[in-house]
């Protein structure tokens, strides 16, 4: 079976309207969406989505963050998806994420406790599995 990964738009990228400007630069990759939904999500499937940032200054804010809004959630799949979208997602910080990447593009920094950056992928296929089976456990 391809390699498949967890892509979510985060609340920033949905308010900016940024939910078909991201799935476009998905598919225009080469990616298949086999699963795609838009819902506000709350605190407790994020401390689980975010488990390995427990502790660190930012967690709560990231999860409050999170919770503000709607998401999209999207598995996308492709052979070395993983690594192809955070390719495409560019490096965390928006301010210096190489320009041609979803964050280098269409983020910046907003002077905001959470670096808001657009977009979430997975890092690895052990996140993906887990993240996958958090937010689409019918797949
Ligand atoms: P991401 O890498 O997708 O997942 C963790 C998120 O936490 C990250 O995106 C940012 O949105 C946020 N983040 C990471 N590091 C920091 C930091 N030092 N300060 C504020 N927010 C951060």
């Amino acid at each position: 079976q391809p390699e498949r990964t967890l892509v979510l738009i985060k609340p920033d990228g949905v308010a900016r309207r940024l939910t078909g400007e991201v799935l476009r630069r998905v598919e225009a990759k080469g990616y298949s969406i086999v699963a795609l939904e838009q819902r506000t999500v709350g605190a407790d499937l994020l401390r689980e989505h975010y488990a390995e940032h427990e502790g660190k200054p930012f967690f709560a804010p990231l999860v409050e963050f999170m919770s503000s809004g709607p998401v999209v959630a999207a598995v996308v799949e492709g052979h070395r998806s993983i690594e192809g979208f955070r390719a495409l997602a560019g490096a965390t910080d928006p301010t210096t994420a190489a320009p041609g990447t979803i964050r280098g593009d269409l983020g910046r920094d907003w002077g905001t406790a959470v670096v808001q950056n657009i977009v979430h992928g997975s890092d690895s296929p052990e996140s993906a599995a887990r993240e996958i089976g958090l937010w689409f456990p019918a797949l």
